[in-house]
């Protein structure tokens, strides 16, 4: 039974560093949205499954090496394969609940000194985010909290560059959560702001694209 199909879905990306809790966040948001019987899928970039997330996947894990600028443009690519499937989904009415998207793209890669502006160019007409979450979290907090993965980007001089590159994409639509508060604070100020966003979203706020 899912309620208000006629008006189009919201998207929302939650962003952070590694270890932030963007994730578990991202699947509680989920159900307490579909609990409230709006049709509302969880979503992930990088989409690991595609043939693209496979190689992206596959450098994460150190098993394959490729110049900055090749995997900074197979991230971009995996969202373009996505796109028009995203939009088909929004416009139907379902809500995206979305794990990383061209932000960490942008963070991550001018973290290593690609020229923002470059790092930009390839996100240019994806569909823009109605709603950003940004559970923030200091680099050595987050490295605290251990279960590092051993992924590629999994470290703490690292994550610190891209803590200030998340720094330079700020913008004051975005909503900055505070990622060391209780869990359960946290899931109270994303229900508050996401619910937000699907009444913009549902009196008829226009789909929009980024960086163009
Ligand atoms: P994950 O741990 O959320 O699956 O993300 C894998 C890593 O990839 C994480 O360290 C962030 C990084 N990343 C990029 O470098 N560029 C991107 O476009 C995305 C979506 C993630």
């Amino acid at each position: 039974n899912r309620l208000k199909s006629h008006s189009r879905g919201a998207l929302i990306v939650l962003e952070g560093l590694d270890r932030c809790g963007k994730t578990s966040q991202a699947s509680r948001l989920v159900s307490f949205l579909t609990g409230l019987g709006h049709a509302v899928e969880m979503w992930r970039f990088p989409d690991r499954t595609t043939v693209v997330g496979k190689m992206i996947s596959s450098y994460l894990s150190n098993r394959s090496h490729l110049d900055d600028r090749a995997i900074h443009l197979l991230f971009s690519a995996n969202r373009w394969e996505k796109r028009s499937l995203m939009e088909d989904k929004l416009r139907c009415g379902t809500t995206l609940i979305v794990d990383r998207y061209s932000y960490s793209g942008v963070a991550f890669s001018s973290a290593k000194e690609l020229d923002l502006l470059w790092c930009k160019t390839p996100e240019k007409g994806l569909l823009a985010p109605d709603l950003v979450v940004y559970l923030d979290i200091s680099p050595e907090k987050a490295a605290e909290r251990g279960g590092y993965g051993g992924e590629r980007y999994e470290q703490l001089e690292f994550q610190k560059k891209v803590a200030q590159s998340y720094h330079k994409l700020f913008d004051a639509s975005w909503k900055i959560v505070d990622a060391t508060l209780p869990i359960e604070e946290i899931e109270e100020q994303l229900r508050d702001v996401a619910l937000d966003c699907l009444v913009t979203c549902q009196k008829g706020k226009s789909l929009s694209q980024l960086w163009s």
